[in-house]
């Protein structure tokens, strides 16, 4: 029978999943089928127990369902310990439910693989201390930047994350207000303000020199902070669509043990958007 997998969301209709992992199983030529599964908001834990009880080999999950998936995981993976959100399952060699956060490897393989970048050494600010945050704090500080900075509209949440990840590297916590006079090699924003096409209060100088600026979201048009960077002086401005397509892959190499190429998948989604 073809291994099945499916994302698990509430909605789930727009996901980009099914066409990612369907096209990196075609060239990767691995036999399985992806499916967008629409899940009550009080069905996940039935859900994912039946699929894994039936013919399911993994998961990816989408919101709302990201921190039950990670309170559901027997078995959790660095990646996503300290994120508090799981958005891939797989059945592990013990008969376990896994939890994967793949989502901040995703962002730091496009950043510095894909793109190109360099955090090592570098001042990294992340707008936002929510659950996108969260998850890609660790990641990032494997990186060794000089000094990650989370800045929030609400400070207490920045500083409880802070506090969260203080044993593994420099970060420090912050409202917009004190970013007043601070320079930053990065800004990575993870607030959901582009939702609402908003845009933290951000001073005009922020940016150092030759500045790097990711939107963690993505849009057919460029993202509002994406035209704040290119407006600032930023050397880049790239949006969240190649860490979308770098978080499936991660995903896809847990299952299959096969790291799909991501290059094509990207420009099809580019061209689609
Ligand atoms: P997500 O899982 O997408 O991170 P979340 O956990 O609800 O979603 O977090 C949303 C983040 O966007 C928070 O950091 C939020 O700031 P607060 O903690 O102060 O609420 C931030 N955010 C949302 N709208 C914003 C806006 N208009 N301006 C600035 N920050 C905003």
């Amino acid at each position: 029978m073809t291994d099945r997998y499916a994302v698990m969301g509430n909605p789930v209709a727009h996901s980009k999943s099914p066409f990612i992992h369907t096209a990196f199983a075609a060239q990767c030529n691995q036999a399985l089928r992806y499916e967008p599964l629409l899940v009550p908001l009080d069905g996940f834990a039935q859900a994912v127990t039946d699929f894994f009880a039936g013919d399911g080999k993994g998961l990816n999950i989408t919101v709302p369902f990201k921190q039950q998936a990670w309170e559901m995981a027997q078995v959790r993976a660095e990646s996503a310990a300290l994120a508090g959100a799981v958005n891939t399952l797989l059945r592990n060699a013990d008969g376990l439910l896994e939890g994967h956060n793949t989502d901040g490897p995703g962002l730091v393989r496009d950043l510095t693989v894909n793109a190109g970048g360099e955090l090592r050494g570098k001042r990294v600010l992340i707008l936002g201390a929510g659950g996108a945050t969260r998850g890609i704090v660790l990641p990032l500080l494997r990186q060794t930047p000089a000094e990650l900075v989370i800045a929030n509209r609400t400070v207490a949440k920045a500083e409880a994350l802070q506090e969260l990840f203080a044993e593994h590297g420099p970060v420090q916590a912050c409202g917009f207000a004190d970013l007043a006079g601070q320079r930053f090699d990065w800004v990575i924003n993870a607030t959901a303000a582009s939702l609402q096409g908003e845009l933290p209060p951000l001073p005009a100088d922020l940016l150092a020199p030759g500045a790097w600026c990711c939107d963690l979201m993505y849009a057919a048009e460029p993202t509002v902070f994406c035209r704040w960077a290119q407006a600032h002086g930023a050397a880049k401005a790239l949006d969240g669509l190649g860490m979308l397509v770098e978080q499936a892959a991660e995903a896809f190499l847990l299952w299959r043990g096969v790291r799909p190429e991501t290059g094509e998948v990207l420009r099809r989604l580019r061209q689609a958007s």
